[in-house]
């Protein structure tokens, strides 16, 4: 294809050769985007708490009070026997002394992934608050009484997306996935007390929890808890 003279666009020009040459208006545009809107809260390290749970349930409680989106959306990153890591986004269900809590069936990649290698990490972010938290251990599936109480109190449609099945496998139509999921709407409606075996809860147990937060004059402050027997240690982090 021919270029136009001085790298204009030429008549028969492709859309990579003319992207090769103009500046790419994307990387422009990500280049202008602002970070954090001023107004930040801080993180002062010396007035925090001994383990991090505590801190974690505060600053989740101030992401749902600030309107955060979906505050209780998370990444889980796992890598199963291959090492092959992949992430997603899962919902948190709770947080308590065992640990993060999220849920899904037993049959997708990421348990596959949890069952051939049980080390996982989570991440948060709240932009509004100019926050991120990491946390990474091991993850432990629960006992099938809690994995049941979990899915019994999940709505219908919730319920029934999960009794559809073969989460992550190629569909062939949309239609097909449409004509499963109306089918186990009614089996979830027409039986509350239905549960879907493969619906498994899991307890993600920190190693290590760090708490990142920005502020409005662009200096972060890192906060980490690593695990020490049954006691936790903290440390500032360089950003
Ligand atoms: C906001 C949001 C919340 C999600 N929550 C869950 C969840 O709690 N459990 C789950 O299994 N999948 C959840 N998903 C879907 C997963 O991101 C993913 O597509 C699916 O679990 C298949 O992942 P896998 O193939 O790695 O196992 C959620 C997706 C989004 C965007």
């Amino acid at each position: 294809m021919s270029a136009g003279p001085h790298g204009s666009p030429g008549p028969g020009d492709t859309r990579d050769e003319r992207s090769a040459r103009e500046p790419s208006s994307l990387r422009e545009r990500l280049r202008a985007l602002p970070t954090f809107a001023p107004g930040l809260p801080t993180l002062e390290p010396d007035a925090t708490p001994s383990d991090p749970v505590t801190l974690f349930r505060a600053w989740i409680e101030e992401a749902i009070d600030a309107g955060v989106p979906l505050p209780h959306a998370m990444t889980l990153a796992t890598a199963g026997a291959s090492g092959e890591v992949h992430a997603r986004t899962v919902i948190l269900k709770d947080v308590d002394p065992s640990g993060w809590w999220f849920a899904t069936v037993s049959t997708s990649p990421k348990a596959r992934d949890l069952a051939e290698n049980p080390h996982a990490a989570l991440t948060f972010l709240w932009p509004v608050l100019g926050r991120q938290v990491r946390v990474t251990g091991p993850v432990t599936p629960a006992d099938p009484a809690t994995s049941a109480a979990d899915f019994l109190a999940r709505s219908d449609g919730s319920r029934a997306a999960a009794l559809v099945g073969h989460q992550s496998e190629a569909l062939a139509s949309r239609q097909e996935y449409r004509d499963a999921f109306a089918g186990a709407l009614a089996r979830a409606q027409h039986d509350p007390t239905l549960i879907e075996p493969t619906w498994t809860a899991y307890a993600l147990a920190p190693t290590s929890v760090e708490f990142w937060q920005a502020s409005d004059d662009r200096g972060q402050t890192r906060l980490r808890y690593r695990a020490v027997g049954h006691d936790w240690e903290k440390g500032l982090l360089w950003p």
